[in-house]
């Protein structure tokens, strides 16, 4: 697969791609990762790309025709069959699903936005589709074209050495995925489910599949609604046995945590803080 970064600051991509997954796959032949700089298609002496926006207003917009020759190169390296993908806060949200269907393409083009972002008619004439990685605004587009390239890239045949890990991993299957632990038994007071230890397979995954969604249903209701429990999990989530809610830790949340911190004297509350606590209806207990 050819990932092509349309990106002002290629240096900011490829510091995050040399390490881990990324730069295995890409020693391996599964991905290659490509740049084009805008700054390139530049016409001036100084060879700016940005400009004020019309109409007024703060900040610098990128310039259409120099984004568009950029888009149109890095269409060329991606090759047929990869659409262009603009990084936005205004896009549709990034998800597991979206990530799978992107890992089943020969490449795609993530151009990264800058200052205001890019020059509208650039967007209705050469974008194909525009992600968002979340509900917050980032100074550039690189931080989430790096987001959707690894959560591509890990997805690709050959990437990651055990493919089983992939596999059963959240959002995958529309559930969370089970707790985790290692080596040593006992750590912090706090000793490993023993069922891990049996060496029993069958009982080991029984265990992880109750556990997987009791927790779904618990932090994620959501998930459990748009692929209903089967009969397995049915019986999970109607049994309180100690086995499954010894280790359910409840989810550590923002807004419980703000509310509950030491604010500076004075200090007024935000948006995110004075929002009422989401009652799981635990009581604050795990399990
Ligand atoms: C400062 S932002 C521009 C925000 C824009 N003026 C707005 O209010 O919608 C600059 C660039 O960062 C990238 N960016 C910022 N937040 C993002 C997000 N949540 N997801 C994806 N890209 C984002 C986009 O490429 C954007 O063009």
């Amino acid at each position: 697969m050819k990932i092509v970064f349309v990106t002002l600051f290629e240096e900011l991509l490829q510091g995050a791609l040399g390490h881990s997954i990324p730069q295995r796959s890409q020693k391996a032949g599964v991905v290659e990762y490509l740049f084009v700089n805008p700054r390139d298609f530049a016409v001036n002496r100084h060879r700016t790309v940005d400009d004020t926006p019309y109409g007024g207003g703060a900040g610098m917009v990128l310039r259409p025709i120099e984004m568009a020759q950029a888009i149109e190169r890095a269409v060329e390296l991606a090759g047929a069959g990869s659409p262009v993908v603009l990084m936005s806060p205004q896009g549709e949200q990034l998800r597991q699903a979206v990530a799978a269907d992107m890992a089943t393409l020969p490449g795609m083009v993530l151009v990264c936005g800058r200052y205001e972002g890019i020059d509208e008619r650039v967007i209705a004439t050469h974008v194909d589709v525009e992600l968002s990685i979340g509900d917050v605004v980032l100074s550039g587009g690189e931080p989430a074209a790096l987001v959707v390239a690894d959560a591509v890239t890990r997805l690709l045949p050959g990437a990651v050495g055990n493919a089983q890990s992939v596999e059963g991993e959240s959002f995958v299957s529309a559930r969370l995925e089970h707790p985790h632990f290692t080596r040593p038994p006992l750590a912090g007071g706090r000793a490993v489910p023993p069922v891990l230890l049996s060496g029993d397979h069958a009982r080991i995954a029984a265990w992880r599949q109750a556990v997987s969604v009791v927790r779904t249903e618990r932090r994620r209701p959501d998930l459990l609604m748009s692929v209903p429990a089967e009969k397995a999990e049915r019986k999970a989530l109607s049994r309180h046995g100690s086995d499954i809610e010894e280790w359910l830790v409840e989810r550590r949340d923002w807004q419980r945590w703000w509310a509950g911190r030491a604010a500076p004297e004075g200090a007024e509350p935000t948006v995110a803080g004075s929002a009422p606590v989401d009652d799981d209806g635990s009581g604050g207990k795990i399990g």
